[in-house]
């Protein structure tokens, strides 16, 4: 199955089975290898990717559901700006996910940074999340490196980096 999609900011011709789930795509076919896939079975949360901005287990999505989309992995968020608002969260608060699950819960508080900024962007867009869908959020990966009382301050701190991100327009 042919199927277009953008991984990574670069847009890519896949010519895969379509059941093949994402995580391998990245492993096998794109050798992008910072996809910690552990049980691949929807278990561990350690295969998150962003897919249209959404954290999502990228060992439960067939190939046939990548049509159109946006994925990023963290090897490409790596190179983006907004990763510098976690980078600081992590120094500012003294937590930071562990090296198992540093890529997974660093995507997760991304697509919850996303969702603030698009709640602030007007009242049909997405709404802020509190507290408890933060943490519940940041659950999708089941590594218990983080407590409660750290995971928020983590994301009160990077969301107040990246508000002021968009004061500045970026
Ligand atoms: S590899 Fe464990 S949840 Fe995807």
């Amino acid at each position: 199955m042919k199927i277009e999609c953008t991984i990574d900011n670069k847009h890519i011709l896949l010519n895969v089975n379509s059941n093949k789930p994402l995580n391998l795509i990245l492993l096998e076919d794109l050798e992008i290898n910072q996809i910690y896939s552990r049980c691949r079975d929807g278990n561990c949360g350690n295969c998150v990717v962003l897919l249209n901005d959404e954290a999502v287990l990228s060992c439960l999505i067939p190939a046939f559901r990548l049509k159109g989309v946006r994925i990023l992995t963290f090897e490409g968020y790596q190179k983006s700006r907004f990763w510098h608002d976690l980078e600081r969260a992590y120094s500012d608060t003294g937590s930071h996910p562990c090296p198992h699950c540093y890529a997974s819960k660093t995507l997760i508080f991304e697509s919850l940074l996303q969702m603030i900024i698009k709640s602030e962007l007007g009242p049909s867009q997405d709404e802020e999340p509190d507290e408890e869908v933060i943490v519940q959020e940041i659950g999708l990966n089941t590594c218990a490196c983080l407590d409660a009382h750290e995971i928020i301050a983590i994301f009160n701190s990077a969301a107040t980096y990246r508000r002021r991100r968009r004061v500045r327009r970026y």
